[in-house]
């Protein structure tokens, strides 16, 4: 079975005063409740607190990831990172793909696809994010506009590269809006995802997690992680909470049980 994964992403936030606190305190709640023997935990800080939450974090069971890279390896690339760069100071994943890169800093498809070898060749785990935005919803072209995202996505990779990947649903129109995919609109993509990982093979479509992102938070993530392809969630603004991305973490170790 897939152990759930709670992963926050902090986008461009945080001091280091504060990062200390939040991290000191979420580490503190983990810990009292055991919470990482059934959910992994990790959290994807600006680089350049990177190295600053991996000290922080390095004796425990909370791990670190980048929210970028560099499709390319080290050279003449003024101002990004290398993938090889994010291993050196103890990143173990990246995110790749987000809504917010593609929007904005012109992720295409191609570039989504180099990033995520370029991660794959470092030895990160690329979360490959997806989803659509409320246009493509509205024309109800979500299922075609996710599997053209992870078709292009995966198109250059080896069986054994696809197991190692894993994928955050994001619908464009529930980030950062406080408007969140209802469980079933949510499952629905999952289940989706989860036939195309199949095309792979069973055991590529049983081990990939596939977490829901957009707008979770303490409330709505366990009736999220109760659903049977959801296996975890990709946070944002509740992320940058303890008490409330303990409440999200404490949610996903109930899981599908709860
Ligand atoms: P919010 O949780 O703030 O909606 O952000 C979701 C997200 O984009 C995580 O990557």
């Amino acid at each position: 079975m897939r152990k759930t994964l709670v992963a926050g992403n902090w986008k461009m936030n945080g001091r280091v005063v504060q990062n200390d606190e939040l991290v000191t305190t979420v580490l503190a709640g983990l810990a009292e409740q055991a919470l990482t023997e059934q959910v992994d935990v990790m959290v994807f800080p600006p680089s350049v607190y990177i190295a600053q939450v991996e000290a922080a974090t390095r004796e425990s069971a909370l791990s670190v990831g980048a929210q970028n890279l560099c499709e390319f390896a080290d050279g003449a690339y003024t101002g990004e990172l290398s993938a090889e760069m994010l291993v050196d100071v103890g990143c173990s994943a990246v995110l790749i793909g987000h809504s917010e890169r593609r929007a904005m800093f012109g992720d295409d498809e191609q570039r989504v696809a180099e990033k995520v070898k370029a991660a794959l060749v470092a030895g990160l785990t690329p979360v490959l994010c997806l989803g659509e935005s409320l246009e493509q919803r509205d024309a109800e072209q979500t299922l075609s506009v996710v599997t053209e995202q992870f078709k292009s996505a995966v198109a250059g990779l080896k069986l054994p590269e696809i197991t190692r990947l894993v994928l955050a649903y994001e619908p464009v129109w529930a980030i950062g809006t406080g408007r969140t995919a209802t469980p079933e609109q949510a499952q629905e993509v999952h289940a989706h995802l989860r036939v195309l990982l199949a095309e792979y093979g069973q055991s590529v479509a049983d081990t990939v997690r596939v977490l829901y992102g957009g707008s979770v938070n303490a409330d709505n993530a366990a009736a999220l992680f109760a659903q049977q392809d959801i296996d975890g969630g990709l946070i944002g603004g509740a992320s940058l909470k303890a008490k409330d991305f303990l409440a999200i973490c404490q949610a996903a170790a109930v899981g599908r049980d709860g």
